[in-house]
């Protein structure tokens, strides 16, 4: 097992990846779990079997996050195209977030992790909206990871929602004002998006916030996405230059004179 760069390891850190990791962490990670359907598929199990599955390796990213030291995690688990499959993937989904509401959140809340369900919530029945409003609430003020479960979740809604309200308020329409009403409003825009299952696309997720992140795209299904398969992506952002509209040389020019003052 390779170590993380002391410079880079963060304080409480109790795990390290079985990869070798060095530079910057990104400090936010966007993943699209795609794969799930797939992994049941060759399993001739159901696709609500892939879903469940997808949990699990949900709450081993979420653990991984914290060992590694990444702050924030958002990951796309209903979009609001997802009502057009089949009824029983759809109330397999509802049922999956009703549970996890009930048995994760006792343990999240232990684990530190601060949660937020943004999308849109009139769909969704009351119950379940409370729910969500209530897990938010209770992990509120724990700081270890901020854990962004998108469900019915949309970029171009999101977008519409962010403008409608701006609209309302009579504020200027400005990337400011916008960037500050979207339902991400209280994290940094994703360094690193994550897609799994092959597909490399972004499928409505975060699209306005998804400027300039960078893109890794592994073939491995969602379920069997690990603490190893989140190294490697990490690894291979850090091989990345970021360079916001610059250009290389002005980057490293940029560098040199941090490192002087
Ligand atoms: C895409 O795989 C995945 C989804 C539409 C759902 C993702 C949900 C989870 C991982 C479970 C987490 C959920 C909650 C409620 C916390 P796919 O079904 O499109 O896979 P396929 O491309 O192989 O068909």
């Amino acid at each position: 097992m390779i170590h993380l760069r002391p410079p880079l390891l963060p304080k409480g850190i109790t795990q390290t990846p079985s990869v070798l990791v060095q530079g910057e962490l990104p400090y936010h990670i966007a993943v699209v779990m795609d794969g799930n359907g797939r992994w049941a598929k060759k399993r001739h199990l159901p696709r609500v079997a892939g879903h469940k599955r997808g949990v699990d390796a949900l709450k081993q990213t979420v653990q991984a996050c914290l060992d590694i030291g990444v702050k924030v995690l958002s990951v796309f688990a209903f979009s609001s195209e997802n009502w057009n499959r089949p009824q029983e993937e759809v109330s397999g989904l509802m049922d999956l977030l009703g549970l996890a509401l009930t048995h994760e959140v006792p343990k999240l809340q232990k684990q530190g992790v601060q949660l937020h369900f943004p999308g849109d919530r009139a769909k969704l029945s009351l119950r379940v909206a409370n729910g969500l409003a209530a897990a938010e609430r209770e992990t509120a003020d724990n700081t270890r990871l901020v854990l962004n479960v998108c469900f019915n979740y949309g970029g171009r809604w999101d977008i519409c929602q962010a403008t409608r309200l701006i609209y309302e308020k009579g504020l200027p329409l400005t990337e400011n004002t916008l960037s500050a009403h979207l339902s991400l409003a209280h994290v940094s825009d994703p360094d690193l998006l994550i897609r799994t299952g092959g597909e490399m696309r972004i499928s409505n997720f975060l699209l306005w916030q998804m400027a300039y992140s960078e893109f890794y795209f592994s073939d491995v299904l969602w379920p069997d996405f690990d603490s190893h398969e989140l190294a490697v992506a990490i690894s291979a952002y850090q091989m990345r230059e970021r360079r916001f509209g610059r250009t290389s040389d002005q980057l490293h020019i940029r560098k040199h004179n941090h490192q002087e003052s």
